[in-house]
């Protein structure tokens, strides 16, 4: 099994470009499944969770074409089996996403009910409940959704903003009869982004990105082409590595406005952030030039649905906290279960203490290497994190996770002076 190796102590220089958004892609390669004419992917980053969701798209029939880099062109001119099956959900959860565009286009789906995962439960009672409220019919069986019924519009509150429950929702939606709406939806980004590909379709929305999304059902979406955002939270793990490691690194086609909360964090940290190009509009043009000369000062924080603070740039902060003037509070709110890189961080000399969902994190004057060992995604960029500014050598164990989310990390870290690579 792969590791990593980093030899930590450099500070990072030079330029590196964002790849497309996982988070976006997951959601926009099942809406390919809502039309029979093809939809052609470009900014498509080569994970293995899209390699995940592309086995499962062909195995319901899509034909797909990945041949040329960061493009995907998706056929679902005939979906044979509306089926996913437990082999596949079981390795990545977002694979519920295909459940919203089955039915709306099948009028059936068969999709293995997601387990718990490492960071938390993380139920799916909010995509059940929103289907059946637009006049599904869902039995779970076996360990299974077993959905069916033709959609029609209905007004759906969610008791929390959910990312993959609005993103299925809005699908079923746009091809339900009549109009729908969608209350206290969630309002991060890759929504927004998937509402744009699926307007390109043909759809009818209002209100992507607030909490209040309207949808006018139409009879059929046609074919079309989008390109992926960047991804903001890899952005962000740049920005917070190099935050901690100091240095002067420009981070290119990113999208600046889809990261307010964690660049002001990073600024309350000590770094200087300046943006280049086209903030404010989606382009993916933004260039953010990020210093850190002087110390790096403790920071206290929340995570929070979008706009706030996000679950998923969390652990990557608390590796700049270790090394922080004072005392940092993190505070984790979303999930129940995200901490799990704390015991790892100790094992590298930080002074961390948990109670509940907060961490207590007094700065320390420096991490030695140590064998650590990564438990999901974002916790392994934090690993990383850690291993680039601890003295000596860190070996990170079970970087599969690291895989998941992050294209070519190694590489692109080494490319601004890091010492990692990736052993057997
Ligand atoms: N929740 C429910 N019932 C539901 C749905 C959600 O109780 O039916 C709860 C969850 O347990 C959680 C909260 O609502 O406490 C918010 O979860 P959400 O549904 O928003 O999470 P998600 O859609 O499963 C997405 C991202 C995650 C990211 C979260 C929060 C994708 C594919 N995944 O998950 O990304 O952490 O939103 O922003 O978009 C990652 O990339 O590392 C990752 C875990």
């Amino acid at each position: 099994m792969d590791k990593l190796l980093v030899e930590g102590g450099q500070r990072l220089h030079g330029e590196v470009v964002v790849s497309g958004a996982k988070n976006a892609a997951l959601p926009i390669l099942c809406a390919s499944l809502l039309s029979a004419e093809p939809l052609v992917l470009s900014n498509v980053p080569r994970l293995n969770d899209v390699n995940t969701m592309e086995r499962l798209l062909a195995q319901m029939g899509v034909a797909i074409d990945a041949r040329t880099p960061g493009v995907v062109k998706l056929d679902s001119g005939r979906i044979d089996w509306p089926l996913a099956p437990y082999e596949l959900v079981k390795t990545m959860r977002a694979s519920i996403l295909a459940l919203g565009p089955l039915l709306a286009r099948c009028g059936e789906a068969r999709v293995s009910l997601p387990g718990g995962c490492a960071i938390g439960l993380r139920p799916v009672d909010q995509h059940v409940k929103g289907l059946e409220a637009m006049g599904a019919t869902i039995d779970l069986e076996h360990g299974y959704i077993n959905a069916t019924g033709r959609l029609r519009g209905a007004t759906i509150v969610f008791d929390m903003p959910t990312v993959t429950g609005t993103e299925n929702l809005l699908m079923a939606a746009t091809l339900a009869e009549g109009t729908t709406t969608l209350e206290n939806a969630a309002r991060e980004p890759e929504i927004v982004d998937l509402a744009r590909c699926l307007t390109a379709m043909g759809a009818r929305i209002a209100g992507a990105g607030s909490n209040r999304i309207t949808v006018e059902g139409v009879a059929a979406l046609h074919g079309a082409t989008h390109a992926v955002m960047p991804d903001r939270i890899e952005t962000g793990t740049f920005l917070a590595a190099v935050a901690a490691t100091g240095g002067d690194v420009a981070v290119r086609g990113a999208q600046a406005d889809s990261l307010e909360a964690v660049m002001d964090k990073l600024r309350e940290a000590g770094a200087t952030i300046d943006i280049r190009g086209e903030q404010g509009k989606h382009a993916g043009g933004d260039t953010l030039r990020i210093r850190r000369d002087g110390p790096i000062k403790a920071v206290s924080l929340r995570t929070a649905p979008h706009p706030g603070f996000p679950t998923d740039m969390q652990a990557q902060f608390m590796a700049l906290a270790t090394l922080a003037q004072g005392t940092s509070v993190i505070t984790e709110t979303i999930f129940e279960n995200r901490m799990m890189h704390v015991q790892e961080l100790k094992r590298l000399g930080a002074d961390i203490e948990v109670e509940g969902s907060t961490a207590i994190v007094k700065g320390v004057d420096k991490l030695t290497g140590a064998d650590v060992m990564a438990t999901d995604l974002r916790a392994s960029a934090c690993l990383v994190i850690a291993g680039l500014i601890a003295e000596g050598r860190t070996t990170i164990d079970r970087i599969y996770h690291l895989d998941r989310g992050y294209e070519r990390i190694e590489q692109k870290l080494s490319a601004l002076g890091a010492r990692i690579s990736r052993i057997a």
